[in-house]
């Protein structure tokens, strides 16, 4: 459940009318609203009761300082992939000691920046990470603490370029390489081993993938304990699905309750707290993108609607073929209804937010892109030399600029002639 909806045939934005905010602050703009992301965040942590566990938000999702203050309000922990979320997450409040750093290929600054900020783990990847910490945390004289990535070759059943626990994707240690690593590591200096990690992909819409996964980690956190080794957290990763189009993905509790079933199934002591690493189902329908339609064009084989937004400001259409809800910010339209591709300005045929929609269209009219809160305004680029949109928090009936729109002075801040 979201709140962006319609009153008297107007789209809003929990009390803000989505136009009045679109004249304002003008087009393509990404709209938040802050009633959902508390929602969803809530509804991951509330099915825990009294069970020990963090909620860590994946920052990658939508990395808006406004929108990690929030969740850091709420308590919430972190998972990072680079120095620049860690430093995001620290501006917006943060608490170090609940931010997890995942991420294959962490260079040695980045490793640096976390154990000088004193983070609660680092999810190791690969075998070079382990040595590259423990150097790292030698020199700094501290004890680094760490969990390993273990990629449970599990299939996600979701896009391949979204799935990431199968033994042939580069993420995680390979589950029979695992019992090696956590042996060197509990044998180095540096190392405090504290937990175990999995995130096999995004947009699952099933549980069973996850509950196999938990499955064949519960089995290696038997195997470490008969070795000696005990762990203090299980990080079961993000991945939850959100409904885009007819997708009928677990509600966050029905996904806690299955684990929690699982575990009470296992060995596993009570007290091991218990990581989730939810990016999109917490983000992904609190935010909207608007936009508004600068030309109609109709050839003998198309209706295009050319609008402001384009690939640059969301790309998942593009790049993974994505379907994303396009709706009028104002439903009433005297336009005759037609199938409709809209595109963007960009030079590219792959150019497009979606495609054979059936609405009525006039031009100036607004658009809405729904679920566009999660990898929407993170994964947009300046390419076309197009600024950045303008990203906007709702919060009942106030509205925050919390992103200006970029300028085109800021395009080339940085770049310099010849001399
Ligand atoms: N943890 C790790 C280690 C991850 O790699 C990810 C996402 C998450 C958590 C959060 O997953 P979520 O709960 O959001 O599914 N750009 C793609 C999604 C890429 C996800 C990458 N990793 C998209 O737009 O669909």
């Amino acid at each position: 459940m979201d709140f962006f909806n319609y009153k008297n045939g107007e789209l809003f934005a929990e009390d803000c009318p989505v136009r009045e905010i679109a004249a304002k602050l003008g087009t393509p703009c990404y709209i938040y609203s802050r009633a959902t992301l508390e929602r969803h965040w809530h509804a991951f942590d509330r099915p825990f009761g009294d069970r020990p566990h963090l909620i860590c938000y994946a920052v990658k999702a939508n990395s808006n300082l406004a929108v990690l203050n929030i969740l850091a309000r709420l308590g919430s922990g972190f998972d990072i992939v680079s120095a620049g979320e860690l430093e995001r997450v620290l501006a917006a409040g943060g608490d170090p000691k609940k931010i997890v750093f995942s991420g294959v290929g962490k260079r040695s600054d980045e490793i640096l920046s976390a154990l000088k900020t004193g983070i609660r783990c680092f999810n190791i990847e690969v075998g070079g990470e382990l040595d590259r910490i423990n150097a790292l945390a030698g020199q700094l004289g501290v004890k680094a603490p760490v969990s390993f990535r273990v990629n449970p070759d599990v299939d996600a059943k979701t896009h391949p370029y979204i799935s990431t626990g199968l033994k042939e994707n580069k993420f995680g240690i390979a589950i029979e390489q695992a019992l090696l690593e956590y042996q060197r590591a509990a044998a180095m200096p540096n190392i405090d081993v504290i937990g175990i990690d999995c995130h096999i992909g995004s947009q699952l819409t099933d549980t069973t993938p996850f509950l196999d996964a938990l499955g064949r980690i519960l089995d290696l956190v038997v195997e470490l304990k008969k070795m000696g080794i005990a762990l203090h957290h299980l990080d079961l990763g993000g991945g939850l699905g959100i409904r885009y189009r007819d997708e009928q993905p677990p509600e966050p509790a029905e996904y806690v309750k299955a684990l929690l079933d699982r575990l009470d199934q296992s060995t596993l002591d009570h007290d091991v707290e218990i990581l989730l690493e939810p990016g999109r189902a917490i983000a992904g329908n609190a935010g909207i993108l608007v936009t508004q339609v600068e030309y109609l064009k109709t050839t003998a084989d198309k209706n295009f609607a050319i609008v402001d937004a384009a690939m640059n400001d969301l790309i998942r259409p593009s790049l993974y073929s994505a379907w994303q809800e396009i709706i009028p910010v104002q439903s009433q339209s005297s336009a005759d209804e037609n199938h409709w591709d809209i595109v963007g300005p960009v030079c590219e045929t792959g150019d497009f937010l979606g495609k054979d929609r059936k609405l009525r269209l006039s031009p100036g009219d607004l658009l809405a892109i729904r679920s566009s809160g999660a990898y929407g305004f993170t994964m947009s680029s300046n390419y076309n030399s197009r600024p950045r949109a303008a990203e906007i928090m709702v919060d009942g009936s106030d509205c925050h600029l919390v992103r200006e729109r970029e300028t085109l002075a800021q395009l080339w801040a940085g770049e310099q002639l010849l001399p």
